[in-house]
């Protein structure tokens, strides 16, 4: 089966420390990827490398190689601007546009790519905040600031957003970490729902959540303090959790790391 993203040898610095060593794995289209492991082994670092975000952070540098659909993110003729359209990214803390409507923070990215139409732009504003299971909530008041809406339509909206470019993968790094139950419950059957269309990766600190979530699961670990995060192991999420092959990720998923 073609793999959306097939990373090899991949390392990522910020100046001279390394932050994760040597990751290579692959992501098949239409599903979910979940990472887990221990704060600090590099989880955000990596997410990051998959969008070329990583090297915005000053002394931010990758080794080794990224292929969506085939193409190296990291070849010298790739616009990296383009590459973060079409890897969509949605953060820990909701991160609407604050002086935008919750209409125009969904026609944003739209705009950025070109699309001027107001009828198209209706349409495609309307079908995010559907997809993104908003919509019912904002149709009456599409003309007032994101930044009014709670904590999880906040974040629903910045999925609105992200899946209003159709981005070939939406990464998500702790979506719910910020969000009570019911909205982190929202969160996660609307995962369920996008990755008919898209492939997701996402971080959490939540075993639950990963287990609820992901198709597959990836567990990560780091050594020591200062030392790389590596990835350990990946592999369908039932098994990662029934009967994983390391006995790091045993000890982790069972709470008795560290
Ligand atoms: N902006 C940064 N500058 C320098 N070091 C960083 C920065 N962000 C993260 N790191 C370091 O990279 C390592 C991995 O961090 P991170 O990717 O945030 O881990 P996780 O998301 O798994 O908690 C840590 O040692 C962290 O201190
Ligand atoms: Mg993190």
């Amino acid at each position: 089966m073609a793999k959306r993203i097939d990373v090899s040898g991949l390392s990522a610095f910020y100046g001279t420390h390394r932050a994760i060593d040597d990751i290579s794995m692959t992501v098949e289209p239409r599903s979910v990827t979940a990472f887990i492991g221990p704060s600090g082994c590099g989880k955000s670092t990596f997410l990051r490398t998959l969008n070329r975000m990583h090297e915005v952070t000053p002394g931010g540098r990758v080794e080794g190689k990224v292929l969506l659909d085939d193409e190296n993110l990291y070849a010298s003729n790739v616009d990296p601007v383009t590459v973060r359209r079409t890897v969509g990214m949605v953060f820990q803390r909701p991160n609407p546009f604050p002086t935008m409507s919750i209409y125009d923070n969904v026609a944003a990215g739209l705009k950025l790519n070109g699309v001027r139409k107001k009828g198209e732009l209706d349409t495609i504003v309307e079908k995010s905040l559907k997809g993104a299971n908003l919509w019912n909530e904002v149709k009456d008041r599409l003309n007032r600031p994101g930044s009014g809406l709670s904590g999880g339509q906040q974040q629903r909206l910045c999925i609105a957003r992200a899946i209003a470019v159709e981005p070939q993968v939406l990464l998500m790094d702790e979506p719910c970490s910020a969000l009570d139950p019911i909205s982190t419950l929202a969160i996660e059957d609307l995962i369920g729902e996008l990755k008919s269309r898209f492939t997701i990766v996402i971080v959490t600190h939540n075993m639950q959540q990963a287990a609820r979530v992901s198709d597959r699961t990836a567990f990560f670990n780091l050594a020591g303090v200062g030392q790389p995060g590596k990835l350990i192991e990946i592999d369908e999420t039932e098994r990662i959790f029934s009967n994983p092959s390391v006995q790091a990720t045993e000890d982790y998923i069972s709470g008795r790391f560290g």
